[in-house]
């Protein structure tokens, strides 16, 4: 009998499926928890906005319509608040569906990508499911990215450079100077990808914000990709919306090779409405820089290092990673093992509201402690 994985591309069969952050349903009716505190997927505790909601309310009678395969008023009103032409942006369903048309569009056996070790998994799967090969930099001090070392990794094969600013998951970023310096140094013909999926959250002033890039390059012989998601601080991660700022001839390509309705009629109503949810993204980041700081000052008390994040989320060190993740879910309280990204000694906790990271302390003391 003839094999399927003997028919795909060279390491696509060996490949394993996303392992996402463990769902509340799964751990209610494993463990029999009445109600657990989410911390896995970097979700906003928040909620959706309101006024997202509202949309979707409106249009529900609607469903059995396609929704506009153009995404033509979102992507209009995106391309406003950026101040950039509407054919310069695309719409992803989430950022991880942008990721994965970039490698199929820019990848083949042959070709490679410069990742950063300890970066977002989709940039490895992406990779590996066009064929392509992935060049993976170590981290610098500090768990930051070393984008000099990337630059200098890149080959006359190089397509791609994924780069996450927050980096999930350790929620560090790269800095001005050393953006301003690898700009420079990678080749025209290599696609830099700036997954900004954390923009909103982070504080450092010091911070890049890659669309300052498009704006000088506007037409210009760089190719650089923006990437940005409502799935975070806007709350809408269940309808998967996403968008990329590129070159034209980037985002037509993007088009030519996405599904013709790739954002549902919900995703775009919801969208709409909920971008302009200034109170929602106030409130959501006002939780959040509380739930930073007391997290921060709990780990310190109780002795476990951890990565200073600019995110939604925290990277801490707590020894046998996956044991302590499998005590945390009996204890109700579910975060992220990080063996899939070669730290088997952390997990990953997002931020939740004020009951559920005093919650997770509470657990991790305990299971610490026995
Ligand atoms: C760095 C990074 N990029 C992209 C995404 C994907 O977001 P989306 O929901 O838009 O697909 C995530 C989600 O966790 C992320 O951490």
């Amino acid at each position: 009998m003839i094999k399927a994985d003997d028919l795909v591309l060279p390491g696509v069969a060996a490949l394993h499926p996303y392992e996402p952050g463990k769902p509340i349903e799964e751990v209610q009716r494993e463990l029999g928890i009445g109600e657990p505190a989410k911390l896995a997927s970097n979700e906003n505790p928040v909620g959706p906005s309101p006024k997202a909601v509202a949309a979707i309310r409106g249009a529900l009678g609607d469903l059995h319509r396609y929704p506009d395969g153009s995404s033509w008023t979102l992507r209009h009103k995106i391309a406003a608040k950026h101040q950039v032409s509407p054919d310069r942006i695309f719409m992803g369903s989430g950022s991880c569906e942008i990721l994965n048309l970039l490698a199929y569009l820019f990848l083949r056996p042959g070709l490679n990508a410069v990742i950063a070790e300890h970066s977002f998994v989709i940039y490895q799967l992406a990779i590996a499911a066009s064929g392509g090969a992935a060049k993976e930099i170590p981290l610098g001090e500090g768990y930051v990215f070393d984008l000099d070392a990337m630059a200098a990794a890149i080959d006359d094969n190089t397509r791609l450079v994924f780069l996450g600013n927050p980096n999930n998951p350790t929620g560090t970023i790269y800095r001005r100077a050393e953006w301003r310096r690898f700009l420079e140094r990678v080749p025209e013909r290599v696609v830099i990808v700036a997954d900004e999926a954390y923009f909103e959250f982070v504080r450092d002033p010091e911070y890049p914000d890659s669309l300052q890039d498009h704006e000088k390059d506007h037409d210009g012989r760089r190719m650089l990709v923006t990437l940005r998601t409502f799935s975070k601080i806007f709350g809408l991660a269940g309808l998967r919306v996403g968008y990329a700022v590129a070159r034209e001839d980037i985002t037509r390509l993007l088009n030519n090779v996405r599904q013709p309705f790739n954002i549902t009629s919900l995703g775009l109503v919801a969208v709409e409405a909920g971008m302009d949810d200034h109170e929602h993204v106030r409130r959501t980041l006002e939780v959040n820089a509380e739930g930073m700081a007391y997290l921060e000052g709990e780990f310190r008390r109780l002795g476990l290092p951890f990565v200073p994040s600019q995110a939604n989320f925290i990277l801490v060190e707590v020894g046998e990673g996956r044991t302590v993740y499998e005590r945390l879910l009996r204890e109700g309280v579910i975060v992220r093992p990080m063996n899939g990204y070669g730290l088997p000694r952390h997990v990953r906790a997002s931020v939740g509201l004020r009951e559920e990271n005093r919650r997770l302390v509470a657990a991790l003391e305990r299971v610490l402690r026995s």
